[in-house]
């Protein structure tokens, strides 16, 4: 029998390679891995145990929650807040920032994350996920703010997802490439089945939200338009589109085979500053499609650049693999030029 590496083992393993490393961090991974197992099982035992559907109630953001949202939401929060390693969460679901309860002892991390990517999709049994990232926790001892959370994306210690598809998976990188993890249910362990991920150069795929065709800029409105006119076009080579409406789904493919996602800046969305998050969407989906070698970007600049300036910030997301990103990039820089 071939003993595969678990998930913990990787990650004690590459921690001690880390000069000073408590293990704090270690542990922390580990309840998050814990918890990404309790969403996994309660994800697929679905309509079985009465989770489908609305919750009835409204996020910040004024988006609609499901059920699922919220018992994901509450999942994270009962599975990190005990352990010592945090000092705050916050979460896509949540107003405010969460500080750990007095009852438990005050760690140095910070963890952000999206309990449930991709949740309008459960109803219709299409994968949906978790994105995750930590951060370290500024001005030690003091009580954690809102403003503790306003760090750059280049500032994460760490950033994943688990991806809830045909198979559960979860996705890590630490800052030194990125690692594929298979959940083996029969030992209830994450096992490395993808060592060492990364996006080619050059895709033919591309996904979009087609119908916020009419509200797009100059820029992807010509990129999606010359990818559309295919071997004959400027491109010279045919293109094929996906678009799955989970984020985690579209990150996924595109590590496993290339290809180029866009949620872009449009005049609908104008206003906001995008659709996908910043903290907890956009940042740890930046760094690990980073960490593969691909590139991420609004269109006018780097996310992982980006100081935050609010919790529940939105932007644009361009990602994927480097080509075609930086084709799209210049063609918004041409834009800037002529605007000027
Ligand atoms: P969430 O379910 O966490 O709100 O995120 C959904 C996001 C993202 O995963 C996906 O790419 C996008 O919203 C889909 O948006 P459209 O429904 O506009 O296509
Ligand atoms: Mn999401
Ligand atoms: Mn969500």
């Amino acid at each position: 029998m071939h003993l595969g590496t678990s998930i913990t083992q990787f990650i004690i393993e590459e921690q001690r390679h880390i000069q000073g490393a408590t293990g704090d961090f270690t542990s922390l991974l580990n309840d998050v891995v814990t918890a990404c197992k309790v969403i996994s099982n309660a994800v697929s035992k679905g309509a079985l145990v009465g989770v489908m559907g609305s919750a009835g109630s409204e996020n910040i953001q004024g988006e609609t929650q499901k059920q699922l949202d919220v018992i994901t939401n509450e999942i994270m929060i009962r599975s990190n807040e005990w352990a010592g390693h945090l000092a705050a969460m916050a979460s896509e679901e949540m107003d405010d920032i969460y500080p750990i309860p007095a009852k438990y002892p005050r760690g140095k991390y910070l963890l952000v994350f999206d309990p449930l990517d991709g949740s309008s999709n459960v109803d219709v049994n299409i994968s949906v996920g978790t994105i995750f990232s930590i951060l370290r926790c500024p001005g030690e001892g003091d009580a954690p703010s809102a403003q503790a959370f306003m760090q750059p994306g280049t500032k994460q210690v760490c950033a994943g997802y688990a991806i809830y598809g045909s198979s559960t998976m979860l996705v890590l990188t630490t800052g030194h490439g990125v690692n594929g993890f298979t959940l083996d249910r029969d030992i209830g362990e994450f096992i490395l089945t993808h060592p060492n991920m990364t996006i080619p150069a050059d895709t033919k795929e591309f996904a979009i939200n087609a119908s916020n065709q009419r509200f797009w800029e100059p820029a992807v409105q010509r990129y999606v338009d010359e990818c559309l006119a295919g071997k004959s076009g400027p491109r010279a080579k045919d293109f094929n589109m996906r678009w799955v409406a989970s984020m985690v789904a579209e990150v996924h493919r595109i590590l496993t085979r290339g290809g180029i996602f866009m949620y872009p800046l449009d005049s609908k969305l104008k206003q906001q500053g995008g659709k996908l998050r910043l903290l907890y969407e956009a940042n740890p989906m930046g760094m690990i499609v980073e960490q593969a070698g691909g590139v991420a970007w609004t269109g006018y600049e780097r996310i992982l650049d980006i100081e935050p300036t609010g919790l529940h910030q939105r932007v644009p997301v361009i990602l994927g693999s480097k080509n075609e990103v930086e084709t799209v990039v210049s063609y918004h820089q041409e834009t800037v030029g002529k605007a000027a």
